[in-house]
């Protein structure tokens, strides 16, 4: 199927976006939406595109030849911008995460059953090939029942007050926008825990500059950590009863990943197409020809259960956003 993309916010990811969707034949972009609308021309001619510059979101949403809109902006727009997509007759990619909290989320979800769009949390991860194998070993027992899950995601940051990342008005902070990806693996990998641990260290303006997890399940455990203070290794390992799984690093952004069974050590290489965004793209195409409103890959329950997770971390670690405040 061919599929008419349209972009809304145009910062950072939006462009690496835009340079995977390119590889792929059949999807097109055909409009973009800025606050500004010099900033949408200028995208189009940055990326060699043809098609519609907008300087509102709305004027996006009412474009005919739109079908579906990869929503790019900070955190604390998804919600209400996925929403207004979807109510315009748009399907939606929106960026993780979905909602900022279990309530956004399930608006989402719901305008999605209403307008019967499709909509997906763009949890490009899932649709790594190294973490689909991975996740498909474990599921045939490849290394015995998972005990223990290790993962991360630092990224030293400046800590600039004005970039989106620590500014609470924009629901910044380590956490939902790194932390998720750990988070995301355990859940993955083990499901719901029946128990969490968390811990943060704030940064004043009230967001998270570092926080650790640790999810308690029956017979497993797993320590998570999200920051923005260092940098780190940023190779998941998984241990089982029969063996363990080392997800190369990147590993939210895998090339291959190594199994460790009986005293040897074998590599897989499964090197990605672009940037990895490459994946997630296909996964709609497949899902709104099928007539779908959602991903069995990453379903609506998967994106609800990962922000209950969200919350839970937030409400042990005190992150509460001004808009949020009654
Ligand atoms: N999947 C991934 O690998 C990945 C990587 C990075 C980020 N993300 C996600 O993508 C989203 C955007 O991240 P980014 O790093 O691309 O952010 P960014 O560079 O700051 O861009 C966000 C864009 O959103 C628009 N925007 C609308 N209201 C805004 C406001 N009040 N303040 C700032 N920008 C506003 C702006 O576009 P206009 O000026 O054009 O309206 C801005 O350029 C986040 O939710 C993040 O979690 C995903």
């Amino acid at each position: 199927m061919a599929l008419n993309w349209g972009i809304v916010g145009l910062g950072k990811i939006a462009g690496k976006f835009v340079t995977d969707l390119s590889l792929l034949n059949g999807q097109r972009i055909v409009a973009v939406a800025s606050r500004s609308h010099d900033k949408a021309k200028e995208f189009l001619s940055t990326h060699n595109l043809n098609g519609n510059a907008y300087g509102s979101y709305q004027a996006l949403f009412n474009d005919p030849n739109v079908d579906i809109i990869y929503i790019a902006t900070p955190h604390h727009l998804h919600c209400q911008l996925s929403i207004q997509a979807m109510e315009c007759g748009k399907h939606v990619l929106c960026e993780k995460p979905l909602g900022v909290n279990r309530s956004e989320v399930k608006k989402i979800v719901e305008t999605s059953h209403q307008t019967k769009r499709f909509m997906m949390e763009a949890l490009w991860s899932r649709f790594n090939p190294s973490i689909i194998k991975v996740k498909s070993l474990i599921d045939a027992g490849e290394i015995g029942e998972v005990s223990y899950i290790n993962a991360d995601f630092c990224h030293l940051m400046l800590k600039d007050e004005n970039s989106r990342l620590f500014n609470p008005e924009l629901a910044g902070g380590a956490l939902l926008d790194i932390g998720i990806y750990p988070v995301f693996l355990a859940y993955l990998i083990l499901g719901m825990p029946q128990t969490i641990t968390a811990n943060g260290n704030m940064f004043r303006t009230g967001v998270d500059t570092q926080t650790s997890m640790a999810f308690k399940y029956k017979n497993a455990m797993a320590t998570l950590f999200s920051s923005f203070e260092s940098f780190s290794d940023m190779v998941a390992k998984i241990y089982g009863t029969k063996g363990n799984i080392y997800i190369n690093k990147r590993w939210h952004e895998a090339d291959g990943f190594v199994i460790e069974k009986d005293g040897e050590k074998n590599m897989t290489d499964l090197p990605i197409v672009g940037k990895g965004y490459t994946y997630e793209i296909q996964e709609c195409d497949y899902q709104i020809a099928k007539g779908n409103i959602e991903s069995n890959l990453w379903s609506h329950k998967n994106s609800l259960e990962l922000v209950s997770l969200l919350d839970e971390i937030r409400n042990q670690i005190g992150l509460v956003f001004p808009f949020e405040k009654q």
